[in-house]
C-alpha cells in the first residue's frame, strides 16, 4: 500500500476542522498564514513547508466541541495546555509525524517563557509562529458569516495587526510579529481565509512540494494516530476505534482474509468514526433518546468518514468499508439504505465488530453488559435480518480471544502501543 503523506495529513485534518462545528477551516488558515509569515521570515522551503503541516496539525489534540469553543473565544484560556500536551503525546507515538510533536507541545506558551526554556533556538520560533498565527485566527473570526468572509476585513484588518503587534516580546516573539506585520499588509494574507478559496490555497502548497510516499505500517500508525483523537471525543468511548480495528482485523483473519487486505481493514476499523469529530459530544455522551437536530448531527458521521476517507485512500475499497458501518442487510441502515448485496464483507465485518465493542464497553448509563447478553443481543439483530448470521457465528467461535480485544485492560495491540 503506498499513499501520499502530504495529502494524507491535509485530508485526516480536515476532519479536525470538524471539532469547530460552526467554524471551519481553523487548521488550515493557521497553516496558510504561518507559511506567509515563514516566507517574510526567508525560510528555507522546506522549513516553509514543515510549517504547512505543523499548522494543520497543531490542534489534533482538540477533538471535544467544548475545547474548541474555549481556545477560540478568547486570546489566552488557562485550559490550553491540556490539548498541547495531548497532541503532542499522540504525535511523538506516530513515527512519521513525529517530528511536529515539539513545536505542538510549546504551541501555547508565551515567548517571554520560551526563553526560559531549554529549547532549540528554530523550535522556539517555529512554535510561537504556530502561536501567533493561530491567536490572529480567534481576532479573524469575527469576519465569518457562516461560509463568506466579509468584506470589512479589508478596512479593518490593521486593527488585527496592531493586536499582535501589542502583543510582541510578551507572547510572540519581536522578530515573527515584525514578519506577520509585512505578511499581512497585503490584502491578499486575508482575502486567501476566504472558506471558498482555502481548499485551493492549500491544494497549491501540495502541489509544490515534493511528495513523499508511506508504505503500510507509517499509515497504520497515522491511522492510529486519528483514531484516538477520534476516541478523546468522549471518556466513555476511549478506545473504541482502536479496538474495533483489532476485533475486525482479528475476524476478517480467521474468515480467510491474509496480507496486505488485514491491514485495510485494520484502517477502516480504525479510522470508521473520524466523521464523529463533527458530533458534538454532548450528543455522543447523551444517555437518552435524541432529538431530530442531535440525531442528524450522527447520522451524517459516517457518510462524512466516507469523504474524508476517498481522498487519502483514493482508488481503494477503505472509505466505502468505513462509511457503511450503520448500513443493515435489511436496507434500513444510514447513510444510504445499501441492501445486502451491496455491502461487502469487510463492511460486515467491521459493523459487527463496531456494535459488538461497543456494547461490551461500560457506559456510565447503562453500566456493564455480560458477554453472554451482548451475544443474545447480537444473535437477536442477526435474526432480526439486520446484521450477516455468517460474522455473528463467527464472533461465537472466536469469543474469547475478542471480548478480550474489545475490553480487556491488557490488550494492546503492537501497533496500537507504537502509537500511543
Ligand atoms: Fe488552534
Ligand atoms: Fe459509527
Ligand atoms: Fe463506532
Amino acid at each position: 500500500m503506498k499513499i501520499n503523506l502530504q495529502r494524507t495529513i491535509t485530508s485526516l485534518t480536515n476532519a479536525l476542522d470538524f471539532v469547530g462545528t460552526d467554524e471551519y477551516h481553523h487548521g488550515k488558515r493557521v497553516a496558510l498564514m504561518a507559511v506567509a509569515i515563514a516566507n517574510e521570515m526567508n525560510w528555507s522551503q522546506p522549513r516553509c513547508e514543515r510549517m504547512l503541516y505543523a499548522g494543520m496539525l497543531h490542534d489534533c489534540g482538540v477533538s471535544r466541541t467544548k475545547e474548541h469553543r474555549a481556545l477560540t473565544e478568547t486570546l489566552e484560556w488557562e485550559g490550553a495546555q491540556q490539548h498541547c500536551r495531548r497532541g503532542a503525546d499522540f504525535l511523538a507515538a506516530c513515527p512519521p509525524l513525529a517530528g511536529f510533536s515539539s513545536i505542538v507541545l510549546w504551541h501555547h506558551t508565551r515567548w517571554e517563557r520560551l526563553l526560559l526554556e531549554d529549547l532549540d533556538d528554530d523550535l522556539r520560533l517555529e512554535t510561537n509562529l504556530v502561536f501567533l498565527a493561530d491567536r490572529a485566527d480567534v481576532l479573524l473570526a469575527p469576519y465569518f458569516i457562516g461560509p463568506v468572509l466579509k468584506n470589512e476585513i479589508l478596512w479593518e484588518y490593521p486593527g488585527i495587526i496592531e493586536r499582535i503587534a501589542g502583543l510582541g516580546g510578551t507572547l510572540f516573539a519581536p522578530v515573527l510579529v515584525e514578519a506577520f506585520r509585512r505578511a499581512a499588509a497585503r490584502e491578499s494574507f486575508w482575502l486567501a481565509m476566504d472558506p471558498s478559496y482555502i481548499e485551493d490555497q492549500i491544494e497549491e502548497h501540495l502541489n509544490r512540494g515534493q511528495p513523499v510516499e508511506l508504505g503500510t505500517a507509517d499509515t497504520l500508525a497515522i491511522a492510529g494516530m486519528f483514531a484516538h483523537t477520534v476516541d478523546a471525543k468522549s471518556s466513555y468511548t476511549l478506545e473504541h476505534s482502536t479496538r474495533v480495528a483489532r476485533i475486525a482485523r482479528h475476524l476478517a483473519q480467521a474468515s480467510g482474509i491474509r496480507g496486505e487486505h488485514l491491514d485495510q481493514v485494520e484502517i477502516a476499523g480504525l479510522l470508521h468514526d473520524i466523521g464523529k469529530l463533527r458530533v458534538p459530544e454532548e450528543i455522543i455522551d447523551k444517555p437518552g433518546t435524541l432529538t431530530r437536530e442531535e440525531r442528524a448531527f450522527v447520522m451524517r458521521h459516517s457518510y462524512d468518514t466516507g469523504h474524508i476517507l476517498r481522498k487519502v485512500f483514493p482508488g481503494q475499497p477503505i472509505a466505502d468499508w468505513a462509511s457503511m458501518h450503520h448500513e443493515n442487510l435489511l436496507g434500513t441502515g444510514y447513510p444510504f439504505h445499501s441492501q445486502a448485496s451491496e455491502i461487502p464483507l469487510e463492511a460486515r465485518l467491521i459493523s459487527v465488530a463496531d456494535i459488538f465493542q461497543a456494547l461490551s464497553q461500560e457506559r456510565p448509563y447503562r453500566g456493564h453488559i455480560a458477554k453472554s447478553e451482548v451475544m443474545s443481543r447480537l444473535d437477536s439483530l442477526s435474526a432480526q435480518g439486520r446484521i450477516d448470521p455468517e460474522m455473528v457465528k463467527l464472533l461465537h467461535s472466536q469469543l474469547d480471544r475478542c471480548y478480550a480485544l474489545a475490553v480487556d485492560p491488557d490488550e494492546q495491540s503492537p501497533r496500537a502501543t507504537a502509537c500511543g
